[in-house]
């Protein structure tokens, strides 16, 4: 789960590739490294911590070197330490390598390397291996590689002695280039490529890219050349820049009205939902009787708040699966099922994994997806692209938002054709969604207020969330969030549950926060609150205001203005947010880089 460049030109390649490991740094940042070829040899820099440590480690050493390659890691195999960083070598090869070679410890025993290598890295094995096979021809030395290795990879390798050129091959992990004037570069993914030009190519599985200041070449296994398929890229990436926040997730929550608003209205058309553009027509969903949603973390927690509209609005049974768990279920489906994936990324590896099993079995596929051109993208049928812009921090806000209000328009889209809503109740409702920026930027205005409500929490450990129905949705998401971002163990309880077990963990003292935003099921809701209070915990209600009254007790309260039973979630989530953000902030954690996580999961 790591990120790769690699650059020849005549520029200085080390800027260009700290430049561009800094846009990579959301596939890992516990260790980083760099190697440029000399010419006469390879020099390799590197060290535990984030691009910016390896900048300090690198100083101007590296402003003389016109070609060479970067890695920004997150652990897989091997801890956190400096050897364990890549670039990794062994006699005359350096590699880097994003992915697990699963049978690596076979192949130490088999080649009796266990002597012969410095670290416990997959990947110095690889490495190892190369130079066992290399004997002056590259192609035949990755060859016998591949022959040995299972797995899913992306390597790119520099041999010692052929100057200023560099090899790449990959399994399902992705590699794009592209070549510019006198310059070539290759990454994981195409956010440093767009800076230096719009056309690229996807390096294909089963082929060899050879690369440098002559140009790009692709040989199959034959050694056949093959010829690189060109993609154009119709956006360039932002430059990262903080516009005054303290830390990205701070920016990210307060973009999240405008997100919004670019994520819906140009899919709006005479009051209705039309995805025309998006390359969406009617017959694609006029028959699906079964919508699969798959995703991971916040992308999942979208997921299952999507269900509830899907199946009121488009009348379709919807089930929602964690993309790891997907590839191992039954495979039982309806006759006819959509399946829905959901990635800011499009990056992550199972989700990715778990679309290509259905597309495999023959079903349609749309992605809702927020970053373009992706991995997913390009195995989806219909990409539906959020416009929520880069997001950069670790914790995914405005993704979640806008990925929902997205699914929102979708499900009264799919209603429509189905004839399950009338053409003035999806207008209605698409009224309603189009408040949402509004309400949302209501409660980013109150931050200050959930500052000083959150600091009751700092000093715990555990804390507890307990709502029902659509209230249980968005505290799964405001508590994967808590424990992200400010290391407390929280977890989102359907109140319904609480005495089936949890309960037993109250005690006096214990922190819980309790959502009530549904007008059906509030009583019910303030029970359950009664009888943690009656155990000793400190209540903190997240309430709808009209529902107040009705809450028979006296709370510490945030109280929502009053909206739309199926739309007051996202508030709730942006207040669940802003909370996790303060404690984490008065904490002094890492908001944007928390310990043990990455912005993309590009392993299984
Ligand atoms: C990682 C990120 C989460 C994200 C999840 C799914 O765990 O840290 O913020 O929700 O991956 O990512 P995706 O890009 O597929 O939405």
């Amino acid at each position: 789960m790591c990120g790769i460049i690699g650059y020849v030109g005549n520029d200085n390649a080390a800027k260009i590739i700290l430049d561009g490991l800094k846009m990579l740094q959301y596939r890992g940042y516990d260790s980083a490294g760099i190697a440029f070829h000399s010419g006469q040899n390879v020099e390799i820099y590197k060290c535990v911590g984030k691009i910016e440590d390896l900048e300090e480690t690198l100083g101007n050493k590296g402003d003389v070197f016109s070609c060479g390659f970067g890695h920004t890691r997150w652990a897989t195999h091997g801890s956190v330490r400096q050897p364990n960083a890549h670039p990794h070598f062994f006699g005359k090869v350096t590699l880097v390598h994003n992915g697990i070679i699963e049978n690596y410890k076979d192949l130490i025993d088999k080649y009796d390397l266990k002597d012969r290598l410095q670290t416990t890295c997959d990947s110095e094995v690889a490495a190892a291996l190369l130079d066992i096979f290399y004997s002056g021809d590259p192609f035949e030395a990755i060859r016998k590689l591949l022959e040995e290795i299972r797995g899913t990879y992306a390597f790119v390798v520099m041999f010692e002695d052929i100057e200023d050129t560099m090899y790449a091959f990959r399994k399902v992990s992705p590699i794009v280039a592209c070549s510019h004037e006198d310059e070539r570069l290759l990454a994981s993914d195409l956010m440093p490529i767009s800076l230096m030009t719009d056309e690229y190519f996807i390096l294909p599985e089963d082929t060899v890219l050879e690369m440098n200041r002559k140009g790009i070449t692709l040989y199959d296994a034959d050694h056949n050349e093959v010829r690189p398929e060109y993609r154009k890229i119709d956006w360039k990436a932002d430059q990262y820049d903080k516009k005054g926040y303290p830390f990205f997730m701070e920016k990210e929550i307060s973009e999240q009205p405008e997100a919004i608003r670019k994520t819906i209205e140009h899919r709006i058309t005479d009051g209705l939902p039309d995805l025309s553009k998006d390359g969406l027509d009617e017959d694609f969903v006029r028959d699906i009787d079964s919508i699969e949603i798959i995703a991971c973390g916040t992308s999942y927690h979208a997921g299952l708040a999507a269900k509830v509209i899907f199946e009121k609005y488009a009348g379709i049974k919807t089930n929602v699966s964690l993309a790891s768990e997907f590839i191992y279920s039954g495979n039982i489906f309806s006759k006819r099922p959509l399946f829905l994936s959901i990635s800011q990324s499009g990056e992550t590896i199972d989700t990715i994994e778990a679309v290509e099993k259905a597309k495999k079995a023959g079903y349609p596929a749309i992605g809702i997806i927020n970053v373009k051109d992706s991995s997913l993208s390009r195995i989806c049928d219909v990409s539906l692209y959020t416009d929520a812009g880069p997001e950069i921090a670790v914790a995914s806000t405005k993704a979640y938002t806008c990925q929902l209000s997205l699914m929102y328009l979708l499900a009264f889209y799919i209603g429509l054709v189905k004839g399950k809503v009338g053409r003035d109740e999806a207008r209605s409702l698409i009224r309603e969604l189009q408040k949402l920026p509004e309400k949302v930027q209501e409660v980013i205005d109150r931050k200050d207020e959930f500052h000083l409500l959150s600091k009751r929490f700092l000093d715990h450990k555990d804390l507890f969330l307990i709502g029902r129905g659509p209230d249980y949705l968005a505290l799964l998401e405001g508590t994967l969030k808590i424990k992200e971002i400010t290391y407390i163990h929280a977890e989102a309880y359907a109140s319904g549950e609480l005495k089936h077990g949890p309960i037993a963990l109250i005690e006096t003292g214990m922190p819980v926060i309790a959502l009530m935003t549904q007008d059906e099921l509030m009583l019910k809701e303030s029970s359950n609150v009664k009888e943690t209070r009656a155990r000793g915990a400190k209540v903190l209600v997240i309430i709808k205001e009209s529902l107040l009254p009705h809450l028979g007790q006296k709370v510490d309260t945030i109280l929502i203005k009053d909206y739309h039973d199926d739309f007051i979630l996202f508030v709730a989530v942006v207040i669940l947010q802003i909370l996790a953000y303060y404690i984490a902030i008065d904490k002094g954690l890492d908001v944007d880089k928390p310990r043990n996580l990455a912005k993309v999961v590009t392993v299984e």
